[in-house]
């Protein structure tokens, strides 16, 4: 399959090079930056020293019509101006930003503003494999879901389909490293001011509540509105949340692990963590830097019918260029797990 990734200099764009590279179904015939053409990759990525010669290029649609796939790994509010001419030539599209997750063209204003193309919603399938593998089969255009409403809707999801939660009272609460702001710098990102912190960024009206309302909604078949915190927490890489939600009847911890086993157990991305012994007894993204996989686990309150679901994962893998690669093995037909099976590192 010949691919193009459209953003390449950034975060995701670099990460989704580091799978691409080593895809065995993959060639790269394009990989575009504005203010880098010209300039090795490894100018821009370091890790890819010695690795790879390919150099930056500007996006030429005409050279991007040559490809299979054009991975798009650039702003939301940019993504929408580049699609419909992508798609023009024949391309399928495998976008990371935000401008094709959303259904509903209100939504979008609300939390994003005006978009451009919303006649394009219906070509595109909400990138989450393991809720949408059918859509993303057939849809021109992939929209990878966002990194912590992943991690949220992953956690809650199989609650949610059981019906066993009061879904008027959803807190998720989400703790991320800076490499989610992507490789843009501002004040809030500096390193006197970012570094030690726990900062609240977003305490209310994150943009990622929008996506995690409409798949929990559409599990449930009924309106869901959740309470989102998104929290810049002093890493580089990964995230965590932590999922509050109340239980309608008394529920034991077996009870709990069959319904989340049933529901992951043909998952290859999924882990179930609870351990009673151990450091690492919950979810961390600290050992899943690099992996596709997402951790998931829950700690029972049965004092006030509380039910904890925690989940990890690395923000710039199973939460953007991990994902990406997965549905582009789905629409291909090839196994799932092609290009992904990196386990992780441990110490890191
Ligand atoms: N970082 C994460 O953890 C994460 C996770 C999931 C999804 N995402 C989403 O993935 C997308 C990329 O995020 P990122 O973190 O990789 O951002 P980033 O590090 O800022 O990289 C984005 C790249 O897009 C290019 N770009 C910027 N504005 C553009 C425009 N108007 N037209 C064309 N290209 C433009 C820039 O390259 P040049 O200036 O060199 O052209 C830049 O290097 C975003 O939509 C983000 O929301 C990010």
């Amino acid at each position: 399959m010949k691919v193009g990734v459209v953003g390449a200099s950034g975060y995701t764009g670099g990460a989704l090079l580091n799978l691409l590279f080593s895809h065995p179904e993959v060639e790269i015939e394009m990989v575009t930056s504005r203010q880098y053409q010209g300039k090795l990759v490894s100018d821009l990525h370091p890790n890819f020293r010695k690795f790879s010669k390919i150099k930056f290029e500007n996006l030429e649609l005409s050279k991007a019509g040559n490809c299979d796939f054009i991975f798009l790994a650039v702003p939301h509010k940019s993504a929408m101006h580049i699609v419909p001419g992508l798609l023009e030539t024949g391309v399928k599209v495998i976008d990371l930003s935000a401008d094709f997750r959303l259904k509903s063209l209100e939504d979008y204003e609300k939390y994003y503003g005006e978009h451009t193309c919303p006649e394009l919603f219906k070509k595109a399938a909400y990138g989450l494999p393991e809720l949408h593998r059918d859509e993303i089969k057939k849809a021109e255009i992939i929209a990878c879901c966002g990194c912590m409403a992943t991690s949220s809707v992953l956690a809650l999801a199989p609650l949610v389909k059981a019906g066993i939660i009061n879904t008027e009272h959803i807190i998720c609460d989400a703790m991320m490293g800076s490499s989610g702001g992507g490789k843009k710098f501002t004040l809030a990102s500096h390193h006197p001011e970012r570094y030690g912190v726990i900062r609240p960024y977003k305490a209310v009206g994150h943009r990622h509540t929008a996506e995690i309302n409409q798949e929990l909604s559409l599990i449930a078949n009924k309106k869901i509105t959740v309470g989102f915190s998104a929290h810049a927490v002093n890493i580089v890489r990964g995230l965590s949340t932590t999922n509050h939600v109340y239980l309608l009847k008394p529920l034991e911890d077996k009870d709990i692990w069959k319904l989340y086993r049933d529901f992951y157990k043909n998952e290859p991305f999924i882990r179930l963590i609870k351990q009673k012994k151990g450091i690492y007894r919950l979810p961390d993204p600290k050992v899943l830097i690099g992996s596709n996989y997402c951790d998931i686990g829950f700690m029972l309150d049965q004092d006030i019918s509380r039910l904890v679901a925690i989940s990890a994962l690395d923000n710039l893998v199973k939460g953007a260029a991990g994902l990406a690669v997965q549905s582009f093995n789905i629409i291909n037909g090839f196994e799932e797990t092609k290009g992904l099976e990196f386990p992780g590192f441990h110490p890191i």
